[in-house]
């Protein structure tokens, strides 16, 4: 069986083609980041109309590297939710065109599912576990029952981490997206040389809140409160110091939430979590717990066809099926009470 995985809901338009469960034989992205980078941040306007010229070329790039036909094509996937309205309605648009006209199944994804199940691509992952999302939108970390089974534990109360790495990058004035380029900035750097604030509330059953800490890391910037400006040949540090207590927050909520649930099995999705000192700490934390974590390869961490892909099986061999009407929205409801 052949599953056509569409993605388009912030600034990555991709096409995947899935033989089976896991024979991933194309995942073409064509990223948007260039045509972003000068406003600091995804346009919605702008994202929707390269989705548009994009998102056909790479069902076409995605045939011709498999060397497979659009009539091959057996099921058709596609992210439905959380994103930007515009490029979600270039996505079902283009999804439900293929459905119809090759008369193939259609699958409506939440993009968050995706994140969850992107480890799933590389082996089985095992349940139940802790799933957490942590991207340019989301914090969430979910208790995975099965994999079309999750329960939303903890999300943020105001920023996500990426849109934190993002705005704290541009106080540094580093380029869009900021996670990469804080972490090679903050390369080699003391992660301790600043004590700034864990993004986490005291309370131990409460949502992170990652708003503070940008606002600590500039008025490091900016000096107040009778403290002098930190000078800048010493921001790489600040950059270590942030990536870190963010690295801490997230890996210690996880082995939290793992260690309610009596659960022994972690996974990290989500762009994020291609950071590499939030790995460390996660593994580092996760084996002194005792538990195990598996993340996805690096690109499967970012937004991809690929994961999207591979949720549309499992959802369409759940049972799954759904209607040309089905319809977009910018929410994740994934794990919520109904
Ligand atoms: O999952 P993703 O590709 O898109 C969303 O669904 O949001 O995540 C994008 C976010 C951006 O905010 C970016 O700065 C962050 O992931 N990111 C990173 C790293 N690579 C990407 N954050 C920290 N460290 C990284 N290496
Ligand atoms: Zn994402």
């Amino acid at each position: 069986m052949l599953t056509l995985g569409l993605e388009s809901t912030c600034d990555e338009s991709s096409t995947a083609l899935l033989v089976g469960q896991r024979g991933l034989v194309a995942n073409v992205v064509k990223s948007q980041v260039q045509d972003h980078r000068r406003f600091g941040g995804v346009v919605p306007e702008i994202a929707s109309r390269l989705h548009l010229n994009l998102l056909r070329g790479t069902v076409e790039e995605a045939l011709e590297k498999s060397a497979k036909k659009l009539a091959d094509v057996d099921l058709i996937a596609f992210s439905h939710r959380p994103g930007l309205i515009g490029g979600l309605m270039v996505g079902a648009t283009l999804a439900k065109t293929l459905s119809y006209l090759l008369d193939r199944p259609l699958v409506a994804v939440d993009h968050m599912l995706g994140h969850l199940l992107a480890p799933d691509l590389d082996e089985p992952m095992a349940f139940p576990c802790i799933g957490g999302v942590f991207s340019g939108g989301h914090s969430n970390i979910y208790l995975g029952l099965s994999p079309t089974d999750w329960k939303l534990l903890v999300r943020t109360r105001d920023d996500a981490p990426g849109e934190s790495f993002d705005k704290t990058a541009k106080l540094m004035g580093l380029p869009y997206p900021g996670g990469p380029a804080i972490q090679s900035f903050a390369a080699d750097n003391d992660p301790k040389a600043f004590d700034l604030p864990l993004p986490l509330p005291r309370s131990l059953e409460g949502d992170f809140s990652f708003s503070g800490l940008k606002t600590s890391v500039l008025y490091h910037l900016k000096g107040t409160n009778g403290k002098t400006a930190v000078p800048e040949n010493r921001w790489p540090s600040l950059a270590a110091a942030f990536q870190d207590v963010i690295a801490q927050a997230i890996s210690r909520r996880m082995v939290e939430c793992a260690q309610e649930h009596q659960v022994h099995h972690l996974y990290l999705g989500g762009g994020v979590a291609a950071n590499a000192r939030l790995r460390q700490v996660l593994m580092d934390k996760a084996e002194h717990s005792g538990l195990a974590v598996r993340f996805p390869s690096l690109p499967l961490c970012m937004d991809n066809g690929a994961m999207i892909a591979r949720a549309g099986r499992v959802l369409f061999d759940h049972g799954q099926v759904d209607g040309l009407d089905v319809e977009v929205a910018s929410r994740s409801t994934l794990g919520m009470d109904p």
